[in-house]
């Protein structure tokens, strides 16, 4: 709608403010909040800037803004994008945690909370959501994602994308969204972050293709280049990629932004000989928006003027930006995002901070719960015991925003007070997250002895996950294991209660031993605490349910439930056979599967049900279950739905997810959960398109993805 008049502005555009639109520097922090350098204003006074990042506020946003609309020619307001990732004052939980619940309307909730105060501070753009598939635990950034299942990712992203951009652009409390890292991101080698990636366009595009696709389908309006080569090109030079993937065959007409200084990074890459170069390559590839390079501003009129760079390509980059500015409606009101009275209003409202603590519920996953561990009895004194019990300053998680370390936050000591009081809590720190000092090990030992039951609140630092944080090792770091060790040893027959917060899976082979109930918690944001203990009391009833496989050793990493069979699969009766596929140290199986989750009730699957066996190309098959909530608790449960399609010309993987719902049960009561199959569930890319091959496919409907499959389809 709005090309007319992106025309007629282009055509009183010099070549030079037209490249000035695919230029984007950053503001920096001072303690206070965020500044800018005299240099960005210079840039914007020239008309040689388009966007901002980190810069927000009110008040920052608008000194900025001015400077664009009143002393730039044309006037162009500026876009202020800002990593908004779990939420931008009130944090929710991170990523991955978000991805726990597998509860795509909360998730959407929270990230139309995030886009409500965001926007409310000046901000118009979230670089958001992260759709990288994440297999590697080692990998910092697999806390941003939401997992390593391409089902999951998929639906998940498109519930952000909603949430962040509503249905309509142009009100004051949506922002765009951008799906990074195009693409391949999370397939780093050795999880080594911005490490190379290698893999056939079968992976590609059956794996690591498919959530971005579905971000467009929700209408995502920016997308942003990964830093990683992908087959020996890096993407933000990576003409198949951008060009031939998304523009052509996905029809995506949003723009492209690099990410941090990537066109500067295709020299060290080895893929451009120079600045200059890496200029030409990334406008060739289809890369609109030049983030902290300099390159376009430094190099582009340069080679345009020398033939070398064709100018439409420098149009069709400024078109679309400019277009996403009037979709924002920054030319009706470039101030429209300056709202000192909604700045005030709309920043952390009591309704934000609920729906953060009813997430934090909602996403915590209980690993493990023996002999009824948890939930735990008010009348009990409780030794709270670890680095983290009063931590305000991790509980938020990384990429956390605006997000407050210290006062809003609430830590897990809060949590628990406010269900508890302070007379039957004994705390004793123990050990720090990192370091070897084991001083503060007696105190925590005598507070265990003085206690009913021990909660202990371990994990990372919230700077351990997240970018440039991989890891050689994924146990808890520090003395901490050496802790529940010892505390074990103490109380051999206590309970003791692991509340975990880390950014990625964790090798938590020695405390599935050590510990009677393990809760995994991610990094539960702003209400965090609160959120915890509900679920630590039973206020809830714990749902979470693994996005991610948690190995028993590093050693079995990558690992992940929709692997591939092998041509020498270990036989089930005999897993240690000779010349299988298998470890002679450890068994194949993770320590926790994708999909799984305790709760304080059980649930019972029975009278699995298909409406054919036999289903036409054209035909719907309903595969249905009845669960039954068998506990003593009311709770909620996340029933999946796997297929295994047994023979293709290429082969597929032994389980699939193809569907999942969450029901709520009272106690004793049962509902039957259905779930409808078309061919488009089916269909793979098998090296010439997608397609879906008749044949012979299992199928079940279970609480994890741990389990044999019984039933049988046959598609003629
Ligand atoms: O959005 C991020 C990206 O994910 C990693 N590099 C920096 C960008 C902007 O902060």
């Amino acid at each position: 709608p709005f090309d007319a008049q992106v025309d007629s502005l282009m055509s009183l555009m010099t070549l030079q403010e037209k490249i000035g639109q695919t230029v984007m520097y950053s503001g920096g922090w001072t303690v206070t909040g965020p500044t800018v350098s005299s240099d960005n204003k210079k840039y914007i006074k020239e008309g040689n800037v388009g966007a901002m990042l980190n810069v927000y506020s009110v008040k920052g946003t608008r000194d900025l803004q001015k400077i664009a609309v009143e002393e730039t020619r044309l006037g162009i307001p500026l876009l202020f994008g800002y990593d908004v990732i779990h939420g931008f004052r009130t944090i929710f939980p991170i990523n991955l945690g978000l991805a726990a619940s597998w509860d795509l309307k909360d998730i959407e909730k929270g990230s139309r909370i995030a886009a409500e105060e965001a926007s409310a501070e000046g901000i118009h753009w979230t670089f958001a959501p992260m759709v990288d598939i994440g297999r590697d635990p080692r990998w910092g950034r697999i806390s941003e994602g939401a997992g390593e299942d391409v089902y999951l990712s998929s639906e998940i992203a498109k519930a952000y994308v909603k949430g962040f951009q509503g249905n309509d652009l142009s009100k004051h409390n949506t922002i765009l969204a951008c799906a990074k890292h195009f693409v391949g991101y999370g397939a780093a080698q050795a999880g080594r972050d911005y490490h190379t990636v290698n893999m056939g366009e079968d992976e590609l595009r059956n794996v690591y293709l498919p959530p971005f696709k579905a971000t467009v389908q929700a209408g995502v309006e920016t997308f942003m280049t990964a830093f990683n080569e992908l087959n020996g090109v890096p993407a933000t030079g990576n003409t198949f990629i951008f060009r031939d993937i998304l523009r052509d065959e996905w029809g995506f007409n949003g723009f492209v932004v690099t990410d941090y200084t990537a066109i500067n990074e295709l020299v060290e890459h080895g893929f451009a000989k120079d600045e200059k170069h890496a200029t030409r390559l990334a406008i060739e590839a289809g890369i609109d928006q030049d983030m902290m390079s300099s390159a376009n501003r430094l190099y582009l009129e340069e080679l345009v003027n020398e033939g070398e760079v064709d100018i439409e390509l420098v149009n069709d980059a400024c078109r679309r930006i400019l277009l996403t500015k009037y979709k924002l409606g920054l030319f009706d009101d470039p101030y429209r995002y300056c709202d000192e009275q909604r700045e005030k209003t709309v920043i952390y409202k009591p309704e934000f901070l609920d729906a953060a603590r009813k997430s934090a519920a909602m996403c915590s996953v209980l690993l493990k719960n023996e002999d009824k561990a948890l939930p735990l009895d008010k009348n009990q004194t409780i030794a709270l015991i670890g680095p983290l019990v009063k931590d305000k300053e991790n509980i938020i998680g990384n990429w956390a925003a605006a997000g407050d370390r210290h006062g809003k936050a609430i830590s897990v000591h809060q949590g628990i007070q406010e269900h508890l009081g302070d007379s039957k809590i004994i705390f004793a720190k123990g050990c720090e997250i990192e370091g070897d000092a084991v001083s503060g090990f007696s105190s925590a030992i005598n507070a265990a002895r003085r206690a009913d039951k021990v909660v202990m609140v371990m994990g990372e630092d919230y700077d351990m996950s997240g970018e440039a944080a991989s890891r050689t090792h994924i146990k808890l770091p520090g003395r901490q294991t050496d802790l529940i060790k010892a505390i074990r040893k103490a109380v051999p027959n206590k309970k003791i209660i692991l509340v975990l917060m880390n950014g990625r899976p964790l090798d938590l082979s020695e405390e599935d031993h050590l510990a009677d109930a393990i809760l995994e918690t991610w990094f539960p944001g702003t209400s965090g605490g609160s959120g915890v203990a509900d679920v630590l009391f039973g206020a809830y009833n714990p749902s979470g349910k693994l996005p991610v496989t948690f190995p028993r050793t590093l050693g079995q990493v990558p690992i992940y439930y929709n692997m591939k069979n092998t041509g020498r699969p270990i036989p089930p009766n005999n897993p240690k056979e000779d010349y299988k596929s298998n470890y002679i140290d450890s068994p194949n199986t993770p320590l926790y599967p994708f999909g799984h989750g305790l709760s304080y009730t059980t649930f019972e699957y029975s009278d699995f049900k298909l409406s054919e066996t036999v289903m036409g190309f054209s035909d719907t098959l309903t595969a249905s279950v009845v669960i039954t909530n068998t506990g003593d608790y009311d709770g909620c449960e996340v029933a999946q739905l796997y297929v295994h399609d047994k023979v293709g010309s290429i082969t597929r993987p032994v389980k699939e997810l193809k569907g999942f719902e969450k029901i709520c049960l009272k106690k004793g009561e049962s509902k039957t959960v259905s779930f409808d199959l078309t061919v488009e569930d089916l269909k793979f890319y098998n090296n010439e398109a997608f397609a879906v091959e008749p044949g012979t496919f299992e199928i079940a409907i279970k609480g994890t993805s741990d389990f044999n499959f019984e039933h049988i389809f046959t598609l003629e």
